[in-house]
């Protein structure tokens, strides 16, 4: 039970990462998150173009009016700006690659909120870049993490995602709509990987429950992670 489950999750993870195909390239936003709730701050806008590009510059316009450009390095560029209270349509555009809107709204319902620093000089505490700027985590996120938090493995039955030391499954390392920096709410998040195995009457039964308040999503000192 655990192999095919740890095989399809290793499966998932495969079809979940951006396929290096022959396709053109495209723009990844990393944050904020798309259709962000923001308050009244600075926006930082970090992205990726997948694939090989030509481009060193990218066009960062809102609503129609270019707001400025920034350089891409190794294929990586961001952007601070400050957006005026309203809906913002912020086009990202680079010779050769396909054009990307995301929409911001600033105002008193916020919702997304950065995990990290968004001065662009802090992204050295998660990524070391004396080296490089190519914005690479090492395998072990967790010792990453573990800079700042509890690395959450330390109780007996450790969860799968967590044992290979990885974070981002479940949290977005740059920031989230969702509490916690999570990547989805409620039983979505678990369902991510365990839509397809044997627990599915269990998970048919506690539909509506929050998985979390039984399970703890980290490790756990109980059997079946249970808390
Ligand atoms: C709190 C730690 C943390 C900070 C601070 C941080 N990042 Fe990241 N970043 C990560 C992690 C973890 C990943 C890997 C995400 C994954 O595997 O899904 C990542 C991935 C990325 C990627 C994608 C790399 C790839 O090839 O897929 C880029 C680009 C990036 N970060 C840029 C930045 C920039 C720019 C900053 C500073 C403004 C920054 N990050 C600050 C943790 C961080
Ligand atoms: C440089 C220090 C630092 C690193 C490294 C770091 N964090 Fe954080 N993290 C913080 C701070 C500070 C907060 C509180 C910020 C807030 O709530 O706005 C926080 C909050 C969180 C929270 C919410 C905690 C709560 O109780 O609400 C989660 C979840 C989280 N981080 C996950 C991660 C993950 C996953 C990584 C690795 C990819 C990571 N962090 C790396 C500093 C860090
Ligand atoms: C399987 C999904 C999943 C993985 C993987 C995961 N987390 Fe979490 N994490 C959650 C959920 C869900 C919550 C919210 C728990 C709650 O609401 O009780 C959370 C909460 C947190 C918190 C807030 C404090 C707390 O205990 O509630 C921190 C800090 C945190 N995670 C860090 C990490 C770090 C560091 C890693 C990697 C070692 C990690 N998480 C891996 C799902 C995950
Ligand atoms: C990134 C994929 C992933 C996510 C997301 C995920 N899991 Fe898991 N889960 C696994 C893997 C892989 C295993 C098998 C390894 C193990 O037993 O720890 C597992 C095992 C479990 C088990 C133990 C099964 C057994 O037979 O012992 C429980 C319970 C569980 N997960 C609950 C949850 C809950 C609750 C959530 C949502 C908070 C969640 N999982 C989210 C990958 C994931
Ligand atoms: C009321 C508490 C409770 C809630 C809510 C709950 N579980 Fe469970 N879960 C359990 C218990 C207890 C077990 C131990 C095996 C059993 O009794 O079925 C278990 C077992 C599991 C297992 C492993 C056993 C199997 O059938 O393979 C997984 C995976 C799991 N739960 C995921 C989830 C997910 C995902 C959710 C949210 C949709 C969830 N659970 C909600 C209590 C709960």
């Amino acid at each position: 039970m655990r192999e095919i489950l740890a095989s399809l999750t290793a499966a998932i993870l495969l079809l979940a990462a951006p396929t290096a195909s022959t396709s053109a390239p495209y723009f990844r936003v990393l944050a904020p998150a798309e259709e962000s709730f923001m308050g009244a701050e600075d926006v930082l806008i970090i992205g990726k173009v997948e694939g090989f590009v030509e481009a060193k510059m990218v066009e960062i316009s809102d609503n129609g009016k270019t707001l400025g450009f920034a350089p891409l390095q190794k294929e990586t560029f961001t952007f601070k700006t400050r957006l005026s209270e309203g809906r913002h349509e912020v086009v990202l555009a680079a010779p050769g690659v396909e054009r990307k809107t995301i929409r911001i709204f600033i105002g008193k319902q916020t919702g997304y909120r950065y995990h990290i620093d968004i001065d662009p000089g802090a992204c050295d505490s998660c990524h070391d870049q004396a080296a490089s700027k190519v914005f690479a985590v090492g395998p072990m996120q967790q010792k990453t993490c573990a800079q700042c938090h509890d690395p959450m493995a330390t109780r007996e039955f450790v969860h799968g995602p967590v044992a290979a030391g990885s974070c981002t499954p479940c949290h977005d390392a740059h920031g989230s709509k969702y509490g916690k920096f999570l990547v989805a709410t409620g039983k979505e998040l678990c369902l991510s990987c365990h839509s397809q195995n044997l627990s599915r009457k269990h998970i048919e039964e506690r539909q509506n429950a929050e998985c979390v308040k039984c399970h703890d999503p980290h490790s756990s000192a109980k059997n079946y992670h249970l808390r």
